[in-house]
């Protein structure tokens, strides 16, 4: 963090939200992350709420939820897959956060154009470094330093709306399994991983097409094929360790990274429930990166979901309590127990209306709502429950435009009073009127 940013109080917030929010491109300045300086730029939207979450790191916690997911995700990788006696796998959860665009994006095929890549949705440190998105950021770099089965788990971050199922920060766990001919078809040694018509020791003389919905051009149908089999298989083995029997289905997905991809949905809680992504990693990144003459499986699938329906947790942000009534039913319990979440008890509700007009050269189509959402995050802190945007109007006459959102505040822990509520209402109303240059209704 900056210093600026480790000095943050209330008594600055305006001065920051003006810094943090404005459009006018901030150059010079100097961002201090975990002990590395970045100089920012107009891309930089890094908020110090969510930077002082850096070093968290939920799911490496002994008795959180994730955490146990996470070891019993692992123990099944362990367990159903070793060579000669040890694990084929090897697990990385402790990576650094902080990735440069070419490993969130470029090395993994991410078109320059690209949604994932807006500013509006991703937490950018400058125009080339950002807090990773997913996981697969790391896909590359490890397939480089020559490993060829491996897990990536940790937090990703991506901005977002505020509710009890998004938070700007979940975890993934995150795989590669990747394959030489003789170990996917150790018994038929005339079956090939590669057409006749691709070199893999010259892919870059081949165009690898994906306009086939069965399979990447370079490959055989018989390899890909096996793999996806062996991809539903392995994942539904985990599902099962996890859920025991429970109504699924593949979907057919789209990844830059993968050809074929697919989904995996459970049925929970009357709702199909998107978990995992995963498909047959695009040969120009194994080419590019790691072994070429070998075909490999990727996935990534989001903790926080399996925990929420595994424990029957309400709310993702309890992820991130500390209180003992909720920890307290996790903690020193056996991995494998069935843990069905208790709530120790409701507090109600406070919800606040914010009405603004917006300055003359923003519309209700160019103000950026997730700048908005930060702002209340920033300055409510964890009391904010939700934002909503509740009502838009342009007026007749002037044409200006004015947004209305609802913000409920709650406080996981206590009640909250009308008067504490209407004082952070307050802050949010004076941070919101310095960073957007808004008028209060
Ligand atoms: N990275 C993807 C996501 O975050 C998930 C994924 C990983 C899909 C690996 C395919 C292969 O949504």
């Amino acid at each position: 963090m900056t210093k600026l940013f480790f000095k943050y109080n209330r008594i600055v917030i305006s001065a920051l939200h003006r810094l943090k929010y404005s459009t006018v491109p901030k150059t010079d300045s100097k961002l201090s992350i975990n002990g590395t300086e970045f100089v920012t730029d107009d891309y930089t939207n890094v908020t110090p709420k969510i930077l002082s979450y850096l070093n968290r790191n939920l799911h490496l916690d002994k008795g959180n939820p994730l955490s146990m997911v996470r070891q019993r995700i692992v123990n099944y990788f362990y367990s159903s897959f070793t060579h000669r006696g040890s694990p084929d796998f090897s697990v990385y959860d402790n990576l650094s956060p902080i990735v440069s665009t070419k490993q969130n994006f470029d090395d993994l095929l991410i078109p320059l154009d690209h949604p994932s890549r807006v500013k509006s949705d991703c937490y950018y440190v400058n125009r080339s470094t950002l807090l990773r998105a997913h996981m697969t950021a790391h896909q590359s770099e490890l397939l480089r330093s020559g490993l060829d089965n491996f897990l990536m788990i940790g937090p990703v971050y991506r901005r977002d709306e505020i509710d009890s199922t998004h938070f700007p920060i979940f975890h993934q766990v995150d795989a590669v399994r990747s394959q030489r001919r003789d170990q996917l078809f150790p018994k038929n040694e005339d079956l090939e991983l590669f057409e006749p018509t691709f070199d893999p020791t010259k892919p870059h003389t081949f165009t690898n097409s994906i306009s086939d919905p069965t399979k990447q051009s370079c490959h055989t149908l018989e390899a890909t094929k096996l793999i996806e089999h062996q991809l539903k298989d392995h994942l539904l083995g985990l599902i099962k360790v996890l859920f025991g029997d429970i109504k699924y289905r593949w979907v057919d997905a789209y990844f830059p990274f993968t050809h074929p991809s697919w989904e995996l949905e459970i049925y929970y809680n009357n709702n199909w429930l998107e978990v995992l992504g995963c498909g047959v990693v695009r040969n120009e990144i194994l080419a590019k990166a790691g072994p070429n003459n070998s075909i490999a499986y990727a996935f990534g699938l989001g903790l926080e979901r399996l925990a929420m329906a595994l424990y029957k947790i309400p709310d993702i942000r309890l992820m991130w309590s500390n209180d003992s009534g909720f920890l307290s039913q996790f903690q020193n319990k056996d991995l494998n127990a069935k843990i069905t979440y208790k709530p120790v008890s409701v507090y109600p509700q406070c919800t606040n209306d914010i009405s603004f007009w917006l300055p003359g050269h923003l519309s209700i189509d160019t103000f950026m709502s997730n700048d908005f959402y930060d702002l209340v995050r920033d300055v409510g802190g964890d009391i904010v429950e939700q934002v909503k945007l509740k009502d838009k109007f342009e007026h007749p006459k002037s044409k200006k435009h004015s947004l209305c959102y609802s913000i409920v505040y709650r406080h996981l822990e206590r009640t909250l009073t009308q008067a504490e509520v209407n004082r952070v209402h307050k802050e949010i109303e004076t941070a919101a009127i310095s960073a957007f240059n808004v008028v209060i209704r």
